[in-house]
């Protein structure tokens, strides 16, 4: 590490520390500390997580820095402080932001993600990528679940901070998330170095689900046996549990994940109307692709037995189409 590395870490530290302490001992704090209760973030979860707030004022990090002796544009380059757009000088880059610190795998804190109260854009700004923080080589919370992935073997990944929070809170404390960019090969192999399995537990809305579909098969591709958590009703993980618990969230949700081929199917299905004959069809014909290119006859029977009964077909003239695609797909 070079000293300026060094400098920038123990700004982030320190920074960690004092937006957490502004939001549970401060006035400045109250409005965010509400805006976290009703979200249903318990006191317990956000000292876990080092939550913090950065009240809505230009100078209240800057001066925390300036009192340390921090060089300012040092912290301007490692993404605490922004430039005053006219004339010289900084500006405090975080302001009237929840503050998520995000650590690497050592648990240092090298980014910091700043979420509005309430509605407005950005939702989320963070710290810009630099030395320290590369959105596709850092798993949010790796830090903390290291030991549950390793004991468990399995790794859930979500999208964002709060999934990952009520997880925890719900007993699921191996979970990580790719903070909103897609999935990285390099977050792949992150994974697979400490599991075997892999639990996908995206938002339940279109984007999510989408998602999903893409992190499958780079997951798979590096040995992780993978399983899909679907959520209902276009939900995200966080409210699930803020409307459902935490108990239903472990049993119905991440213990319910399905397999990649189930979750597939359930995807290509609601791109049809299973009512009409016509989208009836083109869902069987898909589905047929998707499991006629499974090895084990015995999961192919299973897959098919299912649609047979959900939409009324014979199990035999499934199985004809399926054989028929196989031999053509030799
Ligand atoms: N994200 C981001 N910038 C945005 C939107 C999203 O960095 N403008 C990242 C964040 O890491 C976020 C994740 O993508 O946690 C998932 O996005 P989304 O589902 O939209 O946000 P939530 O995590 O559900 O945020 P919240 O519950 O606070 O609304
Ligand atoms: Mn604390
Ligand atoms: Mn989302
Ligand atoms: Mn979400
Ligand atoms: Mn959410």
């Amino acid at each position: 590490h070079s000293p300026e590395l060094d400098r920038l870490l123990q700004a982030y530290e320190w920074s960690a520390k004092f937006y957490h302490y502004l939001l549970k001992n401060t006035e400045y704090g109250k409005a965010a500390m509400d805006y976290l209760r009703s979200r249903k973030f318990s006191d317990q979860m956000i000292d876990q997580f080092q939550i913090g707030y950065a009240p809505d004022r230009w100078d209240t990090l800057l001066q925390f820095l300036e009192r340390r002796n921090f060089d300012l544009a040092e912290m301007e380059k490692g993404g605490l402080l922004s430039s005053r757009s006219e004339g010289k000088g900084y500006i405090d880059r975080f302001r009237g932001r929840i503050i998520f610190p995000i650590a690497n795998r050592a648990g240092k804190v090298v980014a910091f993600a700043g979420r509005i109260l309430g509605e407005g854009q950005p939702k989320y700004l963070n710290s810009p990528e630099s030395k320290l923080f590369n959105k596709s080589r850092i798993l949010y919370n790796l830090h903390q679940s290291k030991a549950s992935i390793r004991k468990t073997r399995q790794i859930v990944l979500f999208e964002g901070y709060g999934d990952v929070i009520s997880a925890w809170e719900s007993g699921v404390q191996n979970g990580v998330a790719t903070m909103g960019t897609s999935l990285t090969e390099n977050h792949a192999s992150m994974m697979k170095a400490l599991a075997d399995e892999a639990v996908i537990a995206y938002d339940g809305d279109r984007a999510g689900q989408a998602a999903a579909m893409k992190a499958l098969p780079m997951l798979e591709a590096t040995g992780l046996r993978v399983k899909v958590a679907v959520l209902p009703g276009g939900l995200d993980p966080d409210e699930f549990v803020a409307q459902y618990g935490g108990d239903r969230f472990r049993e119905q949700i991440i213990e319910s994940a399905v397999s990649t081929v189930k979750f597939k199917l359930i995807y290509l299905k609601k791109n049809h109307i299973l009512l009409e004959e016509d989208g009836k069809i083109a869902y069987v014909k898909e589905a047929l692709q998707i499991i006629a290119s499974l090895h084990s006859s015995t999961e192919r029977e299973v897959y098919l037995k299912e649609i047979a009964s959900e939409l009324e077909l014979s199990y035999d003239s499934l199985k004809q189409d399926c054989n028929l695609l196989r031999a053509s797909m030799q």
